[in-house]
């Protein structure tokens, strides 16, 4: 049985401040089986800008499993999809992103 936190629906949504910065709090995303290859733990993102979108996913740091994720490895460069740690306590992993939407 998965645990589920009470109110948790998986997805969420959150608009930028006026600078471009957002923040979300989710949990510690788990890998799973598609297409007979299992996927390494990662995290959807749909950025809508004025005019541009961007569709990503983005792979926790350290993971040895991202490597063999074929998402990850299909990626022109892979390194723009882990974000940067900025805290890594016992309860709270804090990671941080930059995304530029080139017409905004
Ligand atoms: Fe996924």
């Amino acid at each position: 049985m998965a645990l589920v936190l009470p109110g948790f629906a998986g997805c969420g949504r959150v608009r930028s401040a006026n600078d471009g910065s957002f923040a979300f709090d989710t949990l510690v995303p788990g890998g799973y089986e598609e297409a007979s290859t299992r996927r390494a733990p990662h995290l959807h993102l749909q950025i809508s800008g004025r005019f541009d979108r961007l569709v990503t996913q983005l792979f926790l740091p350290g993971r040895r499993d991202n490597a063999r994720d074929p998402w990850f490895r299909a990626a022109l460069d892979a390194r723009l999809l882990i974000p940067t740690v900025r805290a890594d306590g016992a309860d709270r992993l804090v990671l941080e992103w930059t995304a530029v939407l080139r017409r905004g």
